[in-house]
């Protein structure tokens, strides 16, 4: 019967050690909380699974209803282009300077560590956003979003064999400042002999 408090007390012990070793794990790793530094190993390898098991089983195994034609992914490259690009990059890389310098980085999609995942975790995420990171939550509440966000599916699992042409689409259809507008022009300029 004297066992069980000392088993509570371990539980509680051990969940302290726990969340102690946490905080410490953040707090004295190189730069506390600061968003420059790299997830090491260990810190990408715990956020990696908190958050596939925190995605229910139900959605996990959802399948993409939405058919993968030339149509879908034309489509899903104009959204990709309008609200992905700023942090993934056209071609799903990551290499944008949001995408570098937010932390956790924006993930290179066309790796294993992506592509691994089954399409409904990636729809869960696209819709529901990560936590305490910089991916948003794009779903409204709206029925067109998770068609949307299927036809995005579509083209994450086709990032890694985007086509030069398809890359330039999604560029050409990427929103610019007004400043990146002129230069564009300027270039244009130049490139078509226009000496003024
Ligand atoms: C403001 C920056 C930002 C924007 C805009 C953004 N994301 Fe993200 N996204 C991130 C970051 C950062 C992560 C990594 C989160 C993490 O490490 O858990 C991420 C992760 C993801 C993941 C999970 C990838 C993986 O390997 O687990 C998917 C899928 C994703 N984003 C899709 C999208 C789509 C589709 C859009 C556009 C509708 C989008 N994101 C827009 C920053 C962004």
């Amino acid at each position: 019967m004297k066992a069980l408090p000392w088993f509570l007390c371990g539980v509680l012990a051990t969940g302290a050690a726990f969340i102690l070793s946490a905080a410490a794990f953040i707090l004295f790793s190189a730069n506390g909380f600061a968003a420059s530094s790299r997830p090491g190993p260990l810190e990408t390898w715990l956020a990696t699974h908190a958050r596939a098991a925190a995605i229910p089983a139900s959605a996990r195994n959802l399948a993409n209803p939405i058919p993968d034609t030339a149509e879908t992914l034309s489509e899903a490259r104009a959204h990709w282009a309008d609200h992905c690009a700023s942090c993934h990059a056209a071609d799903g890389s990551g290499d944008t300077p949001l995408g570098r310098h937010t932390w956790p980085p924006a993930p290179d999609m066309r790796q294993p560590p992506t592509q691994r995942q089954t399409d409904g975790e990636l729809f869960f995420t696209i819709q529901n956003g990560v936590r305490f990171t910089a991916m948003p939550a794009w779903a409204t509440g709206a029925a067109h979003d998770a068609h949307d966000s299927w036809k995005l599916v579509r083209l994450i699992r086709h990032l890694p064999a985007l086509t030069a042409d398809e890359k330039a689409d999604i560029l050409r259809q990427t929103p610019r400042t007004p400043a990146e507008l002129q230069e564009e022009i300027e270039e244009q300029k130049f490139l078509n002999g226009d000496k003024e």
